[in-house]
């Protein structure tokens, strides 16, 4: 049974991140020909267990772990050259190939620098800054020096020995006087951070190309695409609950300026969701359940980060939020992950509305100050009783999980094509 129409497919998340997409980005490879990373950088991280290995990349697209794949890292993401080496590094002992017959990298993509991290980490640690609960990886920085544009170094400059040690020289002057100003960071010597990021771009010289064209040629060639989101929608920074966000425009819709490529290239938008909800970081989180319910999904979830391993913060799942983000990522599918997680319980809560300041809400408003307030509506629903990660067919979950999965789809008003139950590649139902 195939869960999608054929074509092209984007793969994104449509609550706060970690909803599992690295797992089904790992499915759809099956049958792909090229992976496209198209936003964030090193604060995403994607887990996928290959029968008895556990793997967790961060940089680079999960279809380095199928054969004959052609992954891509797109213009739109911020790379930060000492992770994804190290992260090269780490597969490749392990028997994972990544070479640059399986990997390529925009010329474009904007590249994470030192001092983008030190102010991450100096403004998140300053009461000044108001904190967010970055991930510290500079994220934020590069994005906004990317926007600034006089000093940004991208992809091209770091393979251009001339051009990175001008860019290099006159930017780290500039960022240690802010930097000492700002927050009293000890100044960078600008020789090591051109020798150190000199070296990676020797490393990553190979990898990098026109992505863009590449995929544009493929995608006209009938070669099947695959663009995996980071994040997910409320995390976008236009289009989440801003500013608990991260920088990147990693709803859906950022594939476009993202990976290079034009709006038709995707047919297939397959959103994926948490049988719950979990956040990590700041922010509002109206079904946060700072409580048992809160502890034992974080337990049987093992709701802890890839990238920071903070806990998450955990609560139920939020159907006026998922109607919101089914709607921006233009949702064809739904991909519900983690259901085995909920097992066990008496009874299961979805939140179906809200109330603000005594009045009903029934649509997403992205202002963190308004969901700060609002008090979820709950629809309570039976739970199951027993484990159900052994099962292998939709037809065999017990029957108040099916009517769990189909109130959710009915609430989203979109078909839910896939229901994962457990970490391994077998372990995802198709409805
Ligand atoms: P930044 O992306 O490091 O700037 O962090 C901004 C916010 O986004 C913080 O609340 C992070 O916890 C959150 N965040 C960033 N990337 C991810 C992710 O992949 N999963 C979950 N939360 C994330």
């Amino acid at each position: 049974m195939q869960p999608f129409p054929d074509g092209n497919t984007c793969v994104v998340g449509l609550q706060w991140g970690d909803e599992g997409k690295g797992k089904v980005v790992d499915f759809l490879t099956e049958k792909c020909d090229f992976v496209v990373r198209y936003c964030g950088g090193a604060n995403a991280g994607h887990s996928v267990r290959i029968g008895t290995e556990k793997y967790a990349t961060h940089l680079l697209p999960v279809g380095v772990f199928r054969p004959g794949v052609m992954n891509i890292i797109g213009n739109g993401v911020v790379l930060d050259p000492e992770v994804l080496l190290k992260e090269i590094d780490g597969l490749n002992a392990r028997g994972v190939v990544v070479s640059p017959a399986n990997l390529r990298i925009s010329y474009k993509a904007h590249i994470v620098m030192p001092y983008h991290k030190l102010e991450d980490e100096a403004r998140e640690a300053s009461a000044e800054g108001g904190g967010i609960g970055t991930t510290r990886r500079g994220i934020g920085p590069a994005y906004a020096e990317k926007m600034n544009r006089t000093g940004a170094i991208r992809m091209c400059d770091l393979v251009n020995e001339e051009v990175l040690k001008r860019k290099v020289g006159q930017t780290v002057a500039e960022k240690n006087r802010l930097l000492k100003a700002m927050y009293d960071v000890p100044p960078l010597d600008w020789k090591v951070v051109f020798e150190t990021y000199r070296d990676c771009g020797r490393r990553l010289t190979a990898f990098v190309d026109d992505t863009g064209k590449m995929l544009i040629d493929a995608a006209r060639d009938g070669k099947r695409l695959v663009f995996e989101g980071a994040h997910a929608a409320l995390l976008d920074v236009d289009h989440g609950t801003y500013p608990y966000v991260t920088s990147s425009s990693c709803s859906s819709l950022g594939l476009y300026t993202g990976a290079g490529v034009p709006p038709q290239t995707v047919q297939n938008f397959v959103g994926i969701m948490k049988a719950y909800s979990t956040r990590v970081g700041g922010g509002p989180f109206p079904t946060e359940q700072d409580n048992q319910i809160g502890n034992y999904i974080r337990e049987r979830g093992n709701e802890y980060g890839t990238t920071t391993r903070r806990p998450r913060r955990c609560g139920w799942f939020d159907a006026v939020a998922a109607r919101y983000s089914a709607d921006l990522c233009g949702a064809t599918h739904v991909a519900l992950t983690l259901l085995d997680v909920l097992s066990g319980l008496e009874a299961v809560r979805v939140c179906t509305g809200y109330k603000h300041r005594g009045v009903r809400m029934d649509y997403y408003r992205a202002d963190s100050e308004i969901l700060a307030e609002v008090e979820p509506v709950y629809e309570t629903l039976p739970g199951w009783r027993q484990e159900i990660g052994a099962i292998r067919r939709y037809e065999e979950l017990p029957q108040e999980a099916k009517t769990y999965v189909s109130r959710l789809e009915t609430l989203m008003g979109v078909p839910i094509r896939m229901v994962g139950v457990g970490p391994e590649r077998t372990a995802t139902l198709l409805r």
